[in-house]
């Protein structure tokens, strides 16, 4: 039967068209995007990294103002210490190989602030009361009574693996399906078992390994960037295939338009996607990105990264200041191996290439 390819067990939970998932995008998640997903017969997610509860709030009803179909928010779970708060010399130390940085852009040093990230206890509460379709969470396994509150309000738990021990982990606890992320993916190594340096799996390896290791739907993620990717990972065994690049350089993306031309390769000769690099760098965590001379020079300087949220959030204002100016030099440069494959247009023009190119490869 043509099209059998589109009912799988994560659309059929749903009641989505198509197995294809569009990925969060913490702090660049944009609700034109998320909602043009949904509408276009996937599944939209939106990242909340950051967000106080009245801003999830927001967004939630601005999501349900542009889309009726469902769609998912994504939280960060807490780990380690998330407000790092220290004397002043520690607190210089962390921003020092970052000061020239700030004085090339001519902007002031920040002082430590009160704190780094939103409570995660209001996100989650506020998370709840938006009763979105789905909640997906990265770099944990949500606890006991969290699924239960989400389940009690009809919304679906999704969790995030690098590994099988993770998969395996988050099954057990009761989510309802589990994001496999290969070592491809762009953004950040979500692991939470093992250090993000030894989970780096590709997603050829891990996809079957997850889907025999668990009784839940698994959504493959990391490199799927056309119809070939999301048709591999049908095969192997996934109920969806998420993409995040490919959907980043979108129109309807928050993204920089310094970030989206070094995507795109637009100002280089060759494509520097290609050589994407992980990195601790930007945010304290190990994430994938473009080099840039930033990050050559940080990765050079025998200096240490602050710890994650500190690193993330000195970056954040020189990457501020480099967008305003669009310098793609001075930021974090966030992409996947597939970069190279990616072009910018409409997400629905996406999804419906997607579609069609993988009607074209699977009955
Ligand atoms: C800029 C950026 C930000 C991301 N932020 C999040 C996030 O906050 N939460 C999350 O679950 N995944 C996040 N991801 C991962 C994506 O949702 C998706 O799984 C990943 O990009 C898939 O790999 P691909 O880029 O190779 O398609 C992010 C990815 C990128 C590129």
């Amino acid at each position: 039967m043509t099209g059998a390819w589109r009912d799988t067990a994560l659309t059929r939970a749903l009641g989505m068209e198509l197995p294809i998932v569009l990925g969060a995008f913490g702090g660049l998640s944009s609700v034109a995007l998320t909602a043009a997903v949904s509408n276009a017969g996937g599944l939209g997610s939106f990242g909340l990294y950051g967000y106080d509860a009245e801003r999830i709030r927001a967004t939630a009803l601005a999501l349900r103002e542009h889309t009726g179909r469902p769609f998912v928010l994504n939280l960060w779970l807490p780990s380690g210490d998330q407000n790092p708060q220290t004397d002043d010399s520690s607190f210089r130390a962390w921003l020092a190989p970052l000061e020239p940085y700030f004085a090339e852009l001519g902007i002031a040093l920040p002082i430590q602030p009160p704190r780094y990230l939103p409570d995660f206890d209001e996100q989650f509460d506020a998370l709840l009361n938006a009763r979105p379709a789905v909640a997906s969470f990265v770099f944990g396994v949500p606890s006991e009574r969290q699924i239960e509150q989400l389940h009690s309000v009809g919304t679906r738990v999704i969790g995030t693996a690098t590994t099988v021990a993770e998969g395996r982990a988050l099954a057990a606890a009761g989510v309802d399906a589990v994001i496999a992320t290969g070592f491809e993916a762009g953004g950040h190594r979500v692991s939470f078992l093992a250090e993000p340096e030894n989970s780096l799996i590709g997603l050829l390896a891990l996809v079957p390994q997850l889907v025999d290791a668990v009784d839940v739907p698994v959504i493959a993620a990391g490199g799927i960037a056309d119809a070939r990717g999301v048709a591999a990972a049908l095969t192997l065994g996934a109920s969806a295939a998420q993409l995040g690049t490919a959907f980043l350089v979108c129109t309807e993306s928050a993204i920089s338009d310094a970030h989206r031309s070094r995507i795109l390769g637009a100002d280089t000769e060759s494509t520097d996607a290609e050589s994407t690099v992980l990195t601790r760098f930007f945010s304290g965590r190990l994430a994938r990105g473009i080099p840039n001379r930033m990050l050559r020079e940080l990765e050079s300087s025998g200096t240490a990264p602050a710890p994650f949220p500190v690193q993330n959030w000195l970056t954040a204002h020189v990457k501020a200041e480099a967008a305003r100016r669009g310098d793609s030099e001075l930021m974090s440069l966030w992409a996947g191996q597939a970069a190279p494959l990616v072009r910018q247009r409409d997400a629905a023009e996406l999804v419906g290439a997607l579609a069609r190119g993988t009607d074209a490869l699977l009955p």
